[in-house]
């Protein structure tokens, strides 16, 4: 048994958490849209193909924001194409993904989508093969209210009321080979002040997203975030990160510390900002907004030259099977531990979109024509997006340790807590990463007091099953939550976590 002792103090909280912070992200890219959340003539689908048991689940899962339309597909996007009535709407080749996309769905279908799943829209526009012009000729399409070429065109196509998108992406990963248009930070900077510039010469409100690195192992890493903020500082709102991890080589240790490398990226780009901040003499903080993060199995599909792009041979289709990955509980531990560092800098971190939403490495599955299901990785989102509200509290944590070949020495038990000073509810969100051994975990409130224990619940490895277990179209409720004993004896809680587990605490508290 493993033993660790966390300390919540009442005044160590750090912010506010960020609602955007529990996002996701619908991209044109496989089964996401097409039979993942549209499925005209599917049994569940309503009149505008919108699949309700897919509905459903996102609404139970408790995404606050979705980014949308790509990923690697906007950057030879032409959002025009998706718009007008659907029997116009031309057929394109999207060479991201190698598919054909019928534009059947498009701006107005995501606008009605997220209006019904009551999630906001982070609209990504195309900075690899387009610029200026189709940045500021969406804004004035989506947002202006009428009197305009673009604002009576969405007039005309049937909604009167703008979409009052806030939120905008300037462009996907365009420090990247692999991306259409990919450009150096010099080129990208200066693209992303003028482009920004135009936006919001036509809506002053929206916020910006500055595209920041494909991964912390990019080779312009932080020198890319340092040229691009320098030149767009006064533009831009928050620069990205993205993070994608898998098992290596049966490596399970490193694989379930990698959140520790989430930390390190976070702070590193944190750093970097605020030393441009100091340079530019910025008045503004710019703020994380870690737009695609998961668990994703890619290596080994790659080709050395371009690392993130699949095999792209073979026939064009219509939405390809492409990357659905199917998650194990090894997986859904290091999903919440990814969650508990995204939380834990939520005073920096203030979006974040878990990529993706459906099919393609996302926490919901669905089959063409048949039943949609949660993955293993659905619960620790579900859970989190549900109870972490109020203020973030800074968990100061004594955990045994395990030596990891990738990162050294990490806790054993992983946290993240929240207050909610308005309800009196507090959450305490843990991970045990010990693959044989259960971790006896202490919780010691300071300035507020434990008066009662809410649904504690932990996913861990099924009766009979081992770290791979996973949800399947056959079984699909083999990996889930179940109910988790915690006491409350002197003021201190008191939870055993089972090995390879993540797990909640909520708690009831009243100022001490
Ligand atoms: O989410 C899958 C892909 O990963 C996205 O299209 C791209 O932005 C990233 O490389």
């Amino acid at each position: 048994m493993s033993i660790a002792h966390i300390v919540l103090d009442r005044d160590f909280v750090i912010g506010d958490v960020p609602r955007r912070l529990f996002g996701s992200f619908v991209e044109h890219m496989g089964r996401c849209v097409y039979t993942g959340i549209y499925e005209p003539g599917h049994p569940e689908a309503d009149e505008r193909g919108f699949r309700q048991d897919v509905l459903k689940l996102v609404k139970e899962m408790g995404p606050t924001v979705i980014r949308y339309p790509g990923g690697n597909f906007v950057s030879g996007y032409d959002w025009e194409d998706g718009i007008g009535p659907v029997e116009k709407r031309p057929r394109r080749l999207d060479g991201a993904w190698h598919t054909i996309e019928t534009n059947e769905f498009g701006l107005h279908e995501f606008v009605d989508w997220s209006r019904e799943a009551g999630t906001e829209i982070m609209e990504a526009i195309n900075l690899g093969t387009r610029g200026i012009d189709e940045a500021r000729a969406i804004v004035e399409y989506a947002n202006f209210p009428g009197g305009s070429k673009w604002s009576d065109l969405r007039i005309a196509n049937g909604a009167k009321e703008p979409f009052d998108i806030k939120l905008w992406c300037l462009g996907n990963e365009l420090d990247g080979p692999w991306q259409m248009g990919s450009k150096t930070p010099h080129e990208y900077g200066r693209l992303a002040q003028e482009a920004g510039k135009a936006m919001r010469l036509i809506d002053p409100s929206i916020e910006l997203v500055a595209v920041g690195s494909s991964s912390s192992n990019m080779p312009t890493f932080a020198e890319w975030e340092h040229t691009v903020l320098s030149l767009a500082y006064d533009e831009v709102d928050y620069i990205s990160c993205h993070a994608y991890y898998q098992e290596e080589n049966g490596d399970a240790g490193s694989f379930l510390a990698t959140a520790m490398d989430t930390d390190h990226f976070i702070e590193s780009v944190v750093a970097t900002a605020d030393a441009v901040r100091a340079r530019v003499k910025g008045k503004k903080r710019i703020n994380i907004s870690f737009d695609e993060w998961n668990v994703w199995y890619q290596r080994g599909l790659e080709t050395e030259d371009q690392p993130h792009v699949i095999t792209r041979r073979g026939e064009w289709r219509e939405h390809p099977r492409i990357i659905e990955d199917t998650y194990n509980v090894t997986d859904a531990v290091v999903v919440g531990t990814l969650l508990h560092s995204l939380l834990r800098h939520g005073d920096r971190v203030t979006i974040a979109n878990q990529a993706q939403l459906v099919n393609v490495i996302a926490p919901i599955r669905s089959e063409e024509n048949g039943p949609a299901w949660r993955q293993a990785s659905f619960w620790p989102f579900a859970r989190m997006s549900a109870l972490a509200k109020g203020g973030i509290l800074r968990p100061v944590v004594k955990s045994d340790k395990y030596a990891t070949k990738e990162f050294g020495d990490a806790d054993l038990v992983d946290v993240a807590a929240t207050w909610d000073e308005a309800t009196g509810q507090a959450a305490v969100f843990l991970a045990n990463r010990g693959l044989e051994e259960a971790a006896d975990v202490t919780i010691e409130l300071r300035g507020f007091g434990a008066t009662g224990i809410g649904r504690a619940e932990v996913l861990t490895v099924p009766e009979g099953g081992d770290r791979f277990a996973a949800n399947t179209e056959q079984d699909q409720d083999r990996v889930g939550l179940r109910p988790l004993d915690a006491a409350i004896d002197e003021g201190v809680v008191r939870v055993t976590l089972p090995a390879l587990s993540w797990a909640v605490v909520p708690l009831e508290v009243s100022r001490a």
